[in-house]
């Protein structure tokens, strides 16, 4: 049975808005964060495919000035919104991990992520 772990309402995450969270699960805390960009919302690991650490070092800030790319603060890779491919800097190529994510309602969901045994 799947296991969906509610992570926020969908009104408080603004279009052109990204934000993070720490979501407890059944394999322990994970850190995350959520983007919303044209009216999709796309979840990943705050995990830098670069070294590991966190994307942020202000809270909620995961986007370029332009608002068009997921940006590391540590070295300042690129990463598309879409699918969290690395575009440009030294981990050009990877990517960041995708959380699986599904809308009920207002509600923003995330599948637990030992829940499908
Ligand atoms: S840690 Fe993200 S680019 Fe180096």
């Amino acid at each position: 049975m799947v296991n969906w772990l509610k992570i926020c309402d969908l009104s408080a995450l603004p279009e052109d808005s990204s934000r993070g969270f720490c979501i407890s699960t059944s394999a322990g805390l994970a850190d995350i964060f959520l983007v919303r960009k044209s009216g999709e919302v796309r979840g990943y690991l705050n995990q830098c495919p670069h070294t590991g650490g966190p994307l942020d070092w202000v809270p909620d800030q995961f986007l370029d000035l332009d608002r068009r790319l997921i940006q590391c603060a540590t070295h300042d890779a690129l990463f598309r919104i879409d699918d969290g491919v690395c575009v440009a800097g030294p981990c050009a190529g990877q990517s960041l991990v995708a959380i699986d994510l599904k809308q009920e309602g207002n509600d923003v969901c995330m599948r637990d992520v030992v829940s499908e045994k």
